[in-house]
């Protein structure tokens, strides 16, 4: 079983190795691929860090490769760097896509991420690999085994979408930064983060409409412990696309102007949308004593308490009233 799993961890470097060499040597992989990280506005250090690739744009360049360097189709089957068909056919699952290989973080490759080149919305925009014995993506965060020392060192963590705004974040000098690539937080992954620090800010997408939907998701990192803060992008941006349009000094700065601590941000969403409707105040008022209900630290939650009764126009005695009972009845 041990032996198995580092069969699929030497393949999956091998098809790392064989993607990037096929992107820095091949003429297509620089015309097409090279040429697409450059137009993005990746420098070659960044592209190098992340060991990005290319995949060329045929059905089995990576299985003949692999085959011919002694490796078993079998394991390349196993990780789903080889598909096979309902006929047997066998081929690639990564064709012409740029390469995003996905590290755990030990830094050995558990999977990839394949962006497409082209703008067809009929073809999905990434592939990922598929669940295998080394890559199990619910506890697993994109650029964690670049960013744990400086997650570390600055004893925060910046949360983002996807794999292109780890890569932007980090050539802005901003290396505490890791990609939960497209899926909802799941606890695994909060408490993963919490091995380097206790301190999370979620850099959003400007494209809001999953804001409020996520908003329950985060009550999971309080509860992990861990304080959460928020910064929404202007609409229309991700992280990646406003550091490279406007620059790294107004990306931090922005960083510094618009960040809020969670309990704050989801007061004032909800308030804003509950308006003067006095029964969706009351929904606002509970909601937001559920969430400091599930601080563990005592100290911290009376402090939001205090400036939620602010925020809220709610008398302190009552929010603690109702944060008691919401208490008892999880105890
Ligand atoms: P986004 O749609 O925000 O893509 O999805 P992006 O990261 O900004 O990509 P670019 O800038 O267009 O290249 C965020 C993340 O969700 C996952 C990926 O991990 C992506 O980075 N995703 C998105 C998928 O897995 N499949 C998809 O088809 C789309
Ligand atoms: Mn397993
Ligand atoms: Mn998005
Ligand atoms: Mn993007
Ligand atoms: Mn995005």
């Amino acid at each position: 079983e041990q032996d198995k799993r580092e069969s699929l961890y030497i393949v999956s470097n091998y098809a790392a190795k064989f993607y990037a060499d096929r992107m820095w040597n091949s003429e297509d992989g620089k015309t097409i691929g090279l040429s697409y990280f450059k137009e993005r506005g990746f420098r070659d250090d960044i592209v190098q860090k992340f060991e990005l690739g290319y995949s060329p744009d045929d059905w089995s360049a990576l299985l003949e490769a692999a085959i011919k360097d002694g490796y078993q189709q079998n394991f390349l089957e196993d990780v789903g760097l080889v598909v096979k068909n309902d006929q047997g056919k066998i081929y690639d699952r990564f064709r012409g896509r740029v390469m995003f290989p996905i590290h755990n973080f030990t830094g050995r490759v558990i999977g990839f991420g394949g962006r497409t080149l082209k703008t067809d919305k009929a073809v999905p925009k990434y592939v990922n690999s598929p669940e295998s014995d080394i890559y199990h993506k619910s506890n697993v965060l994109y650029g964690l085994f670049q960013a744990k020392k400086a997650i570390r060192d600055l004893d925060n963590c910046f949360l983002v979408e996807g794999y292109a705004d780890v890569l932007s974040v980090q050539q802005a000098g901003v290396e505490n930064v890791v990609a939960s690539s497209g899926t909802s937080l799941t606890t695994e992954q909060i408490r993963l983060i919490g091995r380097f620090t206790k301190s999370i800010t979620i850099l959003y997408d400007g494209d809001a409409a999953g804001i409020k939907a996520s908003l329950r998701g985060l009550d999971m990192i309080l509860e992990e412990g861990l304080d959460v803060k928020v910064v929404l992008f202007p609409d229309g941006h991700d992280p990646d696309s406003y550091v490279q349009k406007l620059g790294a000094s107004a990306f931090k700065t922005h960083i510094e102007k618009a960040k809020k601590d969670f309990i704050f941000f989801k007061t004032e969403i909800l308030l804003k949308e509950a308006a003067s409707d006095p029964i969706k105040r009351a929904g606002v008022i509970r909601e937001v004593v559920e969430s400091i209900a599930k601080i563990p630290d005592a100290i911290k939650a009376s402090v939001f308490i205090r400036e939620c009764s602010g925020l809220l126009q709610m008398e302190e005695r009552i929010l603690i009233s109702e944060l008691n009972k919401m208490r008892l009845a999880k105890a």
